[in-house]
């Protein structure tokens, strides 16, 4: 069996040995490798200016490292992560190093012939962080859950076979799944779901889930955007491998992430999860640019592009949040191209309610999910004008796209409650491995909408 220990660079063994020390010094990065005895170690260096993020990502790159050398397991010595790390607090510093940990070895393996899962074991020395190790383990299943969702084909993972793989992954939690199919979907009302699924092959779905830790906490809907594939629809995008459009369900992953994680961690929290699935996809039976859906509110809207298709399906589940009386509501999707320019790949942007904004950016700060306050500017409202519908699902103005997707969503947001909107766009996939996020889906999403959930109803 191969196994490495993990040590801090102030260990003995290097702090007492000059050569070793000037070695570790040299190196690149946050950790590095020495055999010393014909034994291998690891060496955290000490990094005082490190932040909570930082861990995860160490522990990530040690955790990736390892596996490609086939180690088979890592014992990280007592006393090693807070000394590194001295100057954070000693359990978060053990649970972010554990979920950096499983996250950084995160394989999606399931379409490769000839590649097998291998993950180096993490054994953590000492009695008093067992439970705060075991925590990290299960915010990154969750996280891992919504990667796999993400990563997911669409000829496997569509509206049709999702709720199946929810209710299977949930069936010894606390997790209530409750699937409306598309008669009663037509009996809801929910007519921008059936408008938006009308050219696919397969039916839409409607997932509600709950989970109650505590009856007495307010109501907080969770709201996914779940398009298993986007094509765009009649206004077919363009490009050269469109494959990423499978995770235009990521804000659904997000939402089915956190609602693992609140179960698993029996939060004291009462969450409804509102999940409307479909495919976007051009057919003669599809929607066409020009057409009017009349939502249950009695709302109309000129479907002026058929791509801009998340904030259609998010209407009915907005109006749904307000039927369930939610006092808070946070929407999570893959809006727009247009967070992607203001914001890069390393930040979501939260609109709506300013208040819990800066809440939920706290949240995010501490959790790695990171998310920026962006402004509703009501002067944009009015480029949503339809000729002759209440409203266009897209913009006259040809800049703030994220602002103006978010402004058409508020029109749907029932009154007197607390509505957040995260576009995560930016934050769907990475192109290349790096701290604990592996290349392709991120699972984003899923820690922050738990924790926000957590924090509201502290
Ligand atoms: N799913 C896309 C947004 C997207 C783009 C997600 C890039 C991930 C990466 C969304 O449905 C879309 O197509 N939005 C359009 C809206 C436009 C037609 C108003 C866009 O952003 O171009
Ligand atoms: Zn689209
Ligand atoms: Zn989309």
């Amino acid at each position: 069996m191969t196994e490495v220990k993990v040590i801090c660079a102030s260990n003995e063994l290097i702090a007492g040995n000059e050569p070793l020390k000037k070695f570790v010094d040299q190196q690149k990065g946050a950790h590095c490798s020495v055999l010393v005895n014909e034994t291998q170690y690891v060496v955290v260096k000490v990094a005082k200016e490190a932040d909570i993020e930082k861990v995860r990502a160490t522990a990530g790159n040690i955790a990736r490292d390892l596996a490609s050398q086939k180690v088979e397991k890592a014992v990280v010595l007592e006393g090693t992560l807070e000394t590194a790390f001295e100057h954070l607090t000693k359990e978060t510093v053990y649970t972010a190093f554990a979920e950096g940990w499983d996250l950084g070895s995160y394989q999606f393996l399931t379409y490769k012939s000839k590649e097998e899962s291998f993950q180096t074991t993490l054994e953590v020395e000492g009695k008093d962080v067992q439970s705060a190790v075991e925590l990290g383990k299960i915010r990154a299943a969750a996280t891992a859950f919504s990667r796999d969702l993400m990563n997911e084909v669409s000829d496997v993972l569509n509206p049709e076979t999702y709720p199946d793989v929810l209710k299977k992954q949930y069936a010894d939690t606390g997790i209530e799944v409750t699937v409306y199919r598309k008669k009663e979907i037509e009996e809801m009302g929910m007519n921008g779901v059936l408008t938006v699924c009308r050219g696919s092959k397969y039916s839409p779905s409607f997932v509600e889930m709950k989970y109650v830790g505590d009856t007495s906490k307010p109501l907080v809907a969770l709201v996914g955007k779940g398009v298993t594939f986007d094509t765009g629809g009649i206004s077919l995008k363009s490009g050269k491998d469109l494959s990423d459009m499978r995770m235009d369900m990521g804000g659904s992953a997000a939402v089915a992430g956190a609602m693992q994680l609140l179960a698993k961690t029996e939060a004291k929290v009462n969450v409804v999860a509102l999940i409307p699935m479909v495919e976007n996809t051009p057919d003669n039976t599809s929607v066409f640019p020009g057409e009017v859906i009349t939502y249950k509110n009695g709302t109309t809207v000129q479907v002026g592009n058929t791509d801009a298709e998340g904030r259609l399906i998010l209407a009915d589940a907005l109006i749904r949040a307000g039927e369930l009386n939610a006092e808070y509501i946070v929407d999570i999707a893959t809006l727009t191209g247009a967070v992607v320019n203001a914001l890069g790949t390393e930040i979501g942007g939260v609109f709506g309610d300013e208040e819990q904004a800066f809440i939920l950016k706290k949240v995010g700060d501490e959790n790695g999910d990171f998310v920026w306050p962006m402004p509703l500017v009501e002067a944009y409202d009015k480029s949503l004008a339809s000729d002759y519908a209440d409203m266009n699902n897209i913009s006259s103005l040809s800049y703030g796209g994220s602002i103006t997707a978010a402004l058409f969503l508020r029109r749907f947001v029932p009154k007197d409650s607390k509505w957040l909107h995260v576009d995560m766009a930016g934050m769907m996939s990475k192109s290349s491995n790096s701290g604990y996020y592996a290349k392709s889906a991120t699972g984003y999403g899923a820690r922050l909408l738990a924790d926000y959930a957590v924090k509201i109803s502290e």
